[in-house]
């Protein structure tokens, strides 16, 4: 500090501005989504294009657009050229629909009003722990799913993506080649299943989840040349789930539910499985205990407020684990940061 208290107060504004950066972060949020609503990076593929050329493809009105766009372009996400075109930077790659790891359907989600509507109760959850969404809504995530296309079309996109993102990962860091039949609990759309089969053409497969989901799977299993090997099952898991596998998977399931729930889960899932079966949890990340910096810690708060669930530390999943009737005997990171195996065999 200087003779005037110069070095006290420029601390004082840096930290305000950074505290100010992180409050304003929705607006973030809304102009990445509009932006992925918009297909901007779509349209951008071919080349450089002018705003107005921008505004009349994407049905905007232009100057709002360009202000919009010049404020992702000051973030990285497209960049304005000196002949006033915007482009595409490798930011905004990830915002194309259809590429390896598009991020798309994720921004989307987060903009829409079913979504954040929530996040803005979020004060409900934490005084009462139960999920906002529910008090907004009036339902949980899976039941308003179930009742909204455009919703489910966009939740199962950013999933199919996340997930297609993390399977070579999870086959190269996992050695499914002893398995006869594995069973993806709550498994989507059915990249995982996919997958796996491709990748081991002794084994067998049933794809399990809601009714209507499952249903959504069927082209995709057909598509994919799998269709012979792969089971759909429509159905909830909180009755049962197919018996007869020796793999039971369960990727990005057990943090959407609570404590209570997930036991409810697994103890199907040790009803169902065959002696020497193996459960295999495929996580978002195990959460740590430090202050470090983990994306971790911020996903489990969209469990809090979307669907009551949580992300949980290595030995809260032994614990359920144990409860349902299974050991937890590795925990395997794989080379994607958005995927970890849980591994528990039947005890
Ligand atoms: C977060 S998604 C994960 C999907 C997939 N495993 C993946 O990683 O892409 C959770 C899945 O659980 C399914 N699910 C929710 N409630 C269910 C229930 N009661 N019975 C069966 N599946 C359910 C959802 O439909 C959804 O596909």
């Amino acid at each position: 500090m200087d003779s005037r208290g110069n070095s006290k107060t420029s601390d004082q504004q840096i930290s305000a501005a950074v505290i100010y950066e992180l409050i304003d972060g929705f607006t973030r949020t809304q102009i990445i989504s509009v932006a992925a609503e918009l297909g901007i990076a779509d349209l951008l593929m071919e080349g450089p294009k002018d705003i107005y050329e921008l505004a009349t493809s994407a049905d905007a009105h232009p100057r709002a657009l360009q202000r919009i766009l010049r404020a992702l372009a000051s973030l990285g996400i497209f960049a304005e050229r000196e002949d006033g075109r915007f482009e595409l930077t490798s930011l905004a790659e990830p915002l194309q629909s259809g590429v390896p790891g598009s991020m798309r359907d994720f921004a989307i989600m987060y903009g829409q009003e079913w979504y954040w509507k929530p996040w803005g109760n979020l004060l409900d959850s934490v005084r009462t722990g139960e999920s906002a969404f529910e008090h907004v809504h009036g339902k949980d995530l899976f039941g308003y799913l179930g009742e909204d296309e455009q919703a489910a079309s966009v939740f199962n996109g950013a999933m199919t993506s996340i997930t297609g993102e993390g399977v070579n990962p999870i086959l190269e860091s996992y050695d499914f080649s002893d398995f006869a039949k594995i069973v993806d609990v709550g498994g989507g759309h059915g990249t995982l299943i996919v997958a796996v089969l491709k990748a081991h053409p002794q084994m067998r497969g049933v794809l399990f989840d809601l009714p209507s989901v499952a249903e959504g799977a069927k082209v995709i299993i057909q598509e994919a040349g799998v269709a012979d090997r792969c089971e759909m099952a429509g159905g909830d898991f909180f009755e049962s789930v197919p018996v007869g596998g020796d793999v039971y998977v369960l990727k990005f399931v057990i943090h959407d539910w609570d404590d209570d729930r997930t036991i409810a889960i697994l103890r199907n899932c040790r009803k169902a499985i065959t002696r020497d079966g193996k459960l295999l949890l495929v996580e978002r990340g195990i959460v740590p205990h430090s202050n470090e910096p983990a994306p971790i810690k911020f996903m489990d708060l969209h469990m809090l407020v979307i669907t009551g669930g949580i992300e949980r530390t290595e030995a809260e999943i032994g614990a359920l684990f144990e409860a349902a009737g299974f050991k937890l005997t590795k925990v395997i990171p794989t080379g994607s940061p958005d995927n970890v195996i849980v591994e528990g065999i039947p005890v």
